[in-house]
């Protein structure tokens, strides 16, 4: 006999629909952003074709100081949205246009810093800071890319809730699961049992950042349990949501640790750049 399911416990998982957390923020206000920093971005360019002398010395010209401060100005404000991110605020000045502001302003200083550079490049404190830029920059395109692959539930003030509201469909699913598994035969009781009793998501980081999860007991006792018997009707119906519910527990821990990964490298190499940066700004200053 199948036993009565719950209201609540073969809940769907709500389809997360695969729309960007910053959705629109390449093109937030009519890609206001990209126009100035194509602007920026030109006039640096026309400057420096037109400046005297041919070929360029490095970032000692006037104009290789202008660059330069302009470069430097940009680093430091582009460093500031890790402060910006912890601070509510709507309207004009909202995370979103920030978001916009530092992604095209950050791509312009890509171009600004290489023409400042002069294009001499060495062994030294000022190739590093470079290079400490270009990997800044780099990692934050791979950012935008992971950004927009968010689904909206994992926006980050909205992440917890979302994480509670699986775990809570979960538990209702499993209880469900254990009252129907009473009436099972002791091999098919075990292999609910197990499935119960396995890890939601992978506890490995190699799991976690794949959303598989090796050897999964509900995948195991799904394939296992006989799904033609009119008898195991409901538990194969409440391991199927079951099913459906970890794979999405599993994308959303994936996409969660996916970008504490990308942050473990876009913020410690600004951090390094920062460092680098003002080892080159009092090395020209003070020793040149
Ligand atoms: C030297 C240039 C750059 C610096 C110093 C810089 C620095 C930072 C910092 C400090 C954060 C905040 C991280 C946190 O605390 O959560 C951040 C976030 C971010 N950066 Fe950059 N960045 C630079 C360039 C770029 C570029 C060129 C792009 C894209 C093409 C980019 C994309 C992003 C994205 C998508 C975020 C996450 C924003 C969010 O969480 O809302 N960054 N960056």
């Amino acid at each position: 006999m199948n036993a009565p399911i719950p209201a609540g416990a073969m809940r769907a998982p709500a389809e997360g629909r695969r729309t960007a957390r910053h959705e629109g923020f390449l093109g937030h206000r009519r890609f206001f952003w990209a126009w100035v920093a194509l602007l920026a971005t030109a006039a640096a360019v026309l400057l420096y074709a037109l400046d005297d002398p041919w070929p360029r010395p490095n970032g000692g010209t006037a104009l290789g100081y202008a660059l330069g401060t302009a470069g430097a100005l940009l680093i430091l404000w582009l460093s500031l949205l890790g402060l910006r991110k912890r601070r509510y605020t709507d309207g004009q000045w909202s995370l979103k246009a920030w978001v916009s502001a530092h992604v095209w302003l950050g791509l312009a200083l890509g171009v600004i810093a290489t023409l400042h550079t002069g294009f001499q490049f060495g062994w030294n404190v000022h190739t590093l800071a470079y290079g400490l830029m270009l990997l800044v920059i780099l990692s934050g395109l791979l950012g935008v890319w992971l950004y927009a692959r968010l689904p909206r539930r994992l926006s980050a003030n909205r992440a917890e809730t979302s994480e509670r509201a699986m775990a809570a469909t979960l538990a209702e699913n499993d209880r469900a699961l254990k009252e129907a598994a009473r009436l099972l035969d002791d091999r098919s009781a075990a292999l609910v049992e197990a499935a119960i009793r396995g890890p939601a998501v992978g506890p490995t980081l190699e799991q976690r950042l794949s959303g598989r999860v090796r050897r999964c007991a509900t995948a195991a006792a799904r394939a296992r349990l006989d799904a033609t018997d009119p008898a195991l009707e409901t538990v194969a119906a409440l391991l199927g949501a079951r099913a459906a519910l970890l794979a999405q527990m599993r994308r959303h821990v994936q996409l969660k640790s996916t970008l504490q990964l990308w942050l473990l490298v876009h913020v410690p190499a600004t951090v390094g750049l920062l460092a680098a940066l003002l080892a080159h700004v009092v090395s020209v200053f003070f020793y040149w």
